[in-house]
């Protein structure tokens, strides 16, 4: 961290979250808080609340969430640091030099460098195109039907004759490692660098600021690789990036188009739906998702729609599910990509397909009949059954009849007989790679979440949101059974060993726990810990019960892990651990 800690707490001190959280965002009085509409994701109803008396803000419907410096950092797209002097400025305080360590500092400094020569390449790129000397590039632009507006907003170029990007980087007054840690070249110690990027149409790959992180570069025509991309750089991280991003973000359509390419994104752009991103290519990831995850629940995928497109989106589907996403799918035949599909059909019917997009299971379901000739009844047996598995793996039991008693329509069924395979085949545990070809990494995961481990988590969450709501009497109601180290390993330790500081300080603080997280992720999982909500109509003797029921669930975990970690014997472990129990079931947490 930058700047010492006594001065970014006087900064908060002196920053009020509903005052900073209130210029962006138009909040309305809800109980002890206040209520949004949340500026991280596209809502109709506000899930986004702000409490003054912890100085965090935490959205129910995106996870969003922190304290007053994240607020800015996710809104403002700022570093941390600038945060700091941002607020600082606002209230008038004067920040001392900053003091990073060495090494945070030169890290800085390459990233700075590094966005320095991008930005300069990509203006290098984007003038040569729009020059005599780009003609090349405009043309074949102007061939796949791009009008100059979206060229510019995608800020298109051109990279012509080999080694002019080096020349003029050079003559700009960057070093040749500089140039090379941006990606823009390949080095040897004998020829020194030359460009890596020539003769192509170039796509600049910008993140949700606007910066420069990369770029794509495509042949004119035939030839190998059809696209050549920027290599990983300090900047350019391709597992998180999504193209197209920056804009789709602003779209307020409700749902995001996924679709696999440059040339897709912009040209369902121009037809007007900047709702779509690609992830250019490279499989779909857990950390796409939780980026999309931020503005959406609601995916459109429109792949490629070739064999390779269609594995594409089946593996994308669970990963998208694990994050709470649900996808669909977007049928683009007779024609292979977006792209095409638009310049055959228009954006119209693009629009209809968009609305008509099939449910990802329905998808999973029938690419699994392709392979199954259903007037044979031994195929048309594997199929119903691989079928029952597929359904078997859908948590929710509502959606799980739901599904059965479509598709039982659907292949003329007896829904009852499909129902009894379906439930019979709960009974076998998923495991990876099973069920015809389907992966279910995703649908597992949903399993997790509904038993022990995240239980528990909620129980830990509440039980620090009851202590941090009422601190003197139920931290002292606790107290006698319950340490921080009862918590569950990392955040939820983290949170309740500094929640329990504070309170017997007297310095109750929950703005400056939260920001002892500086990763964007652990700061929302921390202000999310502080702002379960509670039903605070309850009498003091069912708070009384509730307090008492989460201490003996956290306490008995806790208990559980320690004797796991202490090597012993087994029937000693038991023994110990009942007469643990049997303490635990004696518990009566009673607040004055
Ligand atoms: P496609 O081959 O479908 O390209 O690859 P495209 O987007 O339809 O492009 P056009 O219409 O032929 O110009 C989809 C994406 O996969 C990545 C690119 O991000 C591309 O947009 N890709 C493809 C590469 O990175 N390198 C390649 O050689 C090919
Ligand atoms: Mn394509």
């Amino acid at each position: 961290m930058f700047y010492p800690d006594d001065i970014i707490e006087e900064v908060r001190l002196h920053s009020d979250i509903v005052d900073v959280v209130g210029q962006a965002v138009k909040l309305k009085r809800s109980g002890s808080g206040y209520k949004g509409l949340c500026p991280f994701h596209n809502e109709k109803t506000p899930s986004f609340s702000v409490v003054p008396s912890k100085q965090i803000y935490h959205c129910f419907g995106c996870g969003a969430g922190g304290d007053v410096f994240s607020f800015l950092m996710e809104y403002d797209n700022l570093t941390f640091s600038e945060a700091v002097k941002t607020l600082a400025d606002r209230a008038g305080i004067t920040l001392p030099e900053i003091s990073a360590s060495e090494e945070n500092k030169a890290r800085q400094r390459e990233k700075d460098r590094i966005m320095a020569v991008l930005k300069d390449a990509a203006f290098f790129y984007f003038n040569n195109l729009r020059s005599p000397s780009g003609k090349n590039g405009m043309d074949y632009f102007v061939k796949r039907g791009l009008k100059p507006e979206i060229m510019r907003s995608f800020g298109l170029g051109y990279a012509g004759k080999h080694n002019e990007v080096c020349a003029f980087l050079k003559e700009k007054g960057y070093t040749d490692s500089e140039i090379n840690a941006a990606g823009l070249v390949y080095a040897d110690e004998k020829r020194g660098i030359r460009d890596r990027f020539f003769n192509r149409v170039m796509f600049p790959i910008m993140d949700v600021g606007n910066h420069v992180i990369g770029f794509g570069g495509r042949v004119m025509g035939e030839g190998e690789p059809k696209y050549l991309n920027s290599p990983e750089t300090a900047v350019f991280d391709k597992r998180r990036n999504l193209y197209g991003l920056n804009e789709a973000r602003k779209s307020r359509k409700g749902y995001l188009i996924a679709c696999e390419g440059y040339m897709d994104v912009i040209s369902l752009h121009q037809a007007g739906f900047t709702e779509a991103v690609a992830s250019l290519g490279t499989a779909f990831t857990e950390e796409h998702a939780r980026i999309l995850k931020r503005y959406t629940e609601d995916i459109r995928l429109t792949y490629d729609s070739d064999s390779a497109g269609v594995k594409a989106a089946l593996r994308a589907i669970p990963i998208l599910k694990s994050a709470g996403i649900n996808s669909r799918i977007i049928h683009l035949e007779p024609y292979k990509d977006p792209d095409e599909f638009i310049k055959a059909l228009g954006r119209d019917e693009f629009q209809k397909r968009i609305d008509s997009a099939e449910q990802s299971l329905f998808f999973e379901i029938h690419v699994l009949q392709r392979d199954h000739d259903l007037s044979d009844p031994g195929e048309r047996t594997a199929f119903q059954q691989k079928m029952a598995r597929r359904l078997s793996l859908v948590e929710d039991e509502l959606e799980r009849n739901n599904y059965t008693e479509a598709l039982a329509a659907e292949y003329m069924m007896d829904s009852g007989m499909l129902k009894r395979a379906v439930e019979s085949s709960r009974l076998i545990e998923p495991d990876p790679g099973e069920a015809g070809g389907i992966r279910s990494t995703g649908i597992k995961n949903d399993r997790k979440k509904s038993s022990g481990k995240n239980g528990l988590i909620e129980a830990e969450k509440l039980l620090l949101t009851f202590i941090s709501d009422d601190p003197d009497r139920v931290y002292a109601a606790v107290k006698p059974y319950i340490e921080a180290d009862d918590f569950s390993e990392g955040i939820m330790r983290i949170c309740a060993g500094e929640l329990f500081k504070q309170i017997e300080k007297k310095e109750l603080n929950v703005g400056s726990i939260v920001g002892l997280f500086r990763e964007p992720e652990e700061q929302r999982l921390a202000a999310a810990i502080f702002d379960t909500s509670l039903d605070t109509g309850l009498s003091n003797t069912e708070k009384e019960q509730a307090l008492t029921d989460l201490v003996i669930r956290v306490k008995k975990e806790s208990l559980k892990r320690q004797s796991h970690e202490n090597e012993d014997d087994p029937i000693s472990r038991t023994i110990r651990e009942k007469k643990v129990l049997e303490k635990l079931t004696r518990v009566r947490i009673s607040l004055q």
